[in-house]
């Protein structure tokens, strides 16, 4: 019997198939979860949002289990409740819910930090971290005792990592949301946490330079490599499954251990090597 058997929930940020929550859902479905999908509403110069996540879902081998797909902008607060009520009638209490959406502009990602715009700050922030706080509002009667939380975080909330500029403010203010919303929900047996991913290929990351971050966690991280999709697929159904009961408030890295480095590590002794001898 998979892990998920009889489990149901929600999957919030599925854009086509290189999406991290594509990874864990496709996990989660493998492991008997129904799941409910949302999508970037469909407009005229996004039509296709709805159908990309169709897509997913008719190559995965369970299909069946994926119960709906419903447009979600959760900019908007009546698209947050409609959607948790679309989620009430299908799906009735939820053992599990995944936030795995950001944004920030290409314009305010490029600037440096200090020079991000008031409204591209706003914008960021509202879409990256005060979601996940709204989310977890809007979805707090539906959970299950024994339930999960899980949102997508990276290590730029933590770290300066140049290039990553108001997205890793945005991350920190998930970080810190992830606990406060652990200690909101502990008493009804909600658990929250964070995965820190390493950086993957995606539309997301392809904007905050996740090809240069790539490399360098292969040559930096004591793995000596960077980690995979079904790694980060794996890790989340992990932290949204039973398994993991007794985690809370945690920002767990699955990042091949790049963030317990206080040096560049074997990437130093290779820069060594290349220097001329003096
Ligand atoms: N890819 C990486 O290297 C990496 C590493 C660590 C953390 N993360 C985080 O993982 C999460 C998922 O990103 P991804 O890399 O899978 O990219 P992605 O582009 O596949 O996913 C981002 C999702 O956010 C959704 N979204 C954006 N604005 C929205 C809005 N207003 N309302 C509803 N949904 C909205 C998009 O539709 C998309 O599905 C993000 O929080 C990202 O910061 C990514």
């Amino acid at each position: 019997m998979g892990m998920f058997e009889g489990k149901k929930g929600l999957i919030l940020g599925v854009a086509n198939e290189a999406s991290i929550a594509w990874a864990i859902a496709s996990e989660i479905m493998a492991a008997g979860g129904v799941c409910g999908f949302s999508h970037l509403p469909d407009g005229d110069n996004r039509k296709k949002n709805s159908g990309r996540v169709k897509k997913c879902i008719e190559k995965h081998p369970n299909p069946e289990l994926a119960k709906f797909v419903a447009p979600l902008d959760v900019q908007k607060d009546e698209d947050i409740a409609a959607f948790m009520s679309t989620a009430k009638d299908e799906l009735g209490q939820l053992d599990f819910v995944l936030h795995s959406i950001a944004f920030a502009t290409l314009d305010d990602l490029k600037n440096e930090t200090i020079a991000t715009s008031r409204e591209g700050f706003k914008l960021a922030m509202d879409i990256s971290a005060y979601s996940f706080l709204a989310v977890c509002n809007a979805a707090k009667d539906l959970l299950a005792p024994e339930s999960a939380v899980l949102t997508m975080t990276y290590f730029g909330g933590e770290k300066c990592l140049p290039g990553y500029n108001v997205m890793g403010i945005c991350k920190a203010a998930l970080d810190a949301s992830v606990k406060y919303a652990a200690y909101d929900l502990g008493p009804q047996g909600v658990r929250v946490n964070a995965i820190s991913a390493g950086p993957l290929k995606t539309l997301a990351s392809s904007a905050v330079g996740a090809k240069d971050m790539i490399w360098l966690y292969s040559q930096i991280a004591p793995l000596g490599r960077n980690i995979t999709h079904d790694e980060v697929g794996r890790v989340g159904a992990f932290m949204l499954s039973p398994y993991s009961n007794g985690i809370s408030g945690e920002i767990l890295h699955v990042d091949g251990g790049y963030n317990i480095m206080g040096s560049p590590g074997r990437l130093l002794d290779k820069l060594a090597a290349a220097q001329p001898a003096t």
